[in-house]
């Protein structure tokens, strides 16, 4: 199965696509994070993703569709994949098809996480992931079971990300309404699109999407 988690920053794609993964075993392939291992990396790309992502604007889409190429090409045939920010304007959503038509590939399910946008804000900015193994938290929703170290590894290191400040943010969401959003459309007319109240707990979200995922 193959799908995409569609939502503007801080819907809960990432929160969910790890669920999925821990679940059925499928692979999520975020761009952000391809983009920001890149970044750490120090390669050509990542400095170009560098100054594109502080700036909350977006990586090129013919170049981002190469790199996730590459990605998609390193998993088994089998291998169902969660597309995590991904696709993000109306040609990367071209390109997607041609990825997975290259690949044998179909898309099952795109799954809209439906928020409100102004508490979208808070959910970013409170938002810190542990140094060692990327297990995400919230300063308010999702703090450590034992407050300073991380429950799945016991590392006491935390990091938030450079673009979660509130004025990249906004540069973010206003990306997502003005080339993200009108994608949506597209899918709707293959009758692949279904929504999920992005505000409800986290818990009620993973249940919301394994109903879709059942049929
Ligand atoms: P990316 O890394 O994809 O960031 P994003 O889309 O802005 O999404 P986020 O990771 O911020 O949010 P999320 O929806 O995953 O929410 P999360 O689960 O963490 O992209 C970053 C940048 O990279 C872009 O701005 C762009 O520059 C570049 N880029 C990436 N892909 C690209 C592409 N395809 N083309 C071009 N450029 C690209 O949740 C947020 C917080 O809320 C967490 O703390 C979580 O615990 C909490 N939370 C989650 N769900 C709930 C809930 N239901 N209730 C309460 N709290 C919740």
């Amino acid at each position: 199965m193959n799908i995409i988690l569609l939502g503007p920053p801080g819907a809960g794609k990432g929160t969910q696509a790890s669920r999925l993964v821990e679940e059925h075993g499928m692979v999520q392939l975020s761009t952000g994070d391809i983009l920001r291992a890149a970044v750490k990396e120090g390669t050509e790309v990542g400095k170009m993703a560098d100054e594109i992502m502080k700036a909350g604007k977006f990586f090129p889409d013919e170049l981002m569709a190469q790199i996730l190429g590459e990605h998609m090409d390193k998993l088994g045939a089998d291998t169902g994949i969660i597309f995590d920010g991904y696709p993000r304007t109306e040609r990367q959503a071209e390109l997607l098809d041609e990825l997975m038509a290259a690949r044998g590939r179909t898309l099952d399910h795109v799954i809209e996480l439906d928020v409100d946008e102004d508490a979208l804000v808070e959910r970013i900015t409170g938002r810190f992931t542990c140094a060692q193994c990327g297990a995400g938290y919230h300063d308010t929703f999702k703090r450590p079971v034992v407050e300073g170290r991380c429950d799945a590894c016991g590392s006491q290191e935390f990091k938030r990300r450079p673009d979660d400040n509130a004025e990249t943010v906004r540069t973010r969401m206003a990306e997502y309404r003005a080339k993200t959003a009108p994608i949506l459309p597209i899918y709707e007319a293959r009758g692949l699109v279904s929504k999920v109240d992005g505000m409800a707990d986290i818990g009620d979200v993973s249940d919301a999407i394994e109903q879709i995922l059942k049929g």
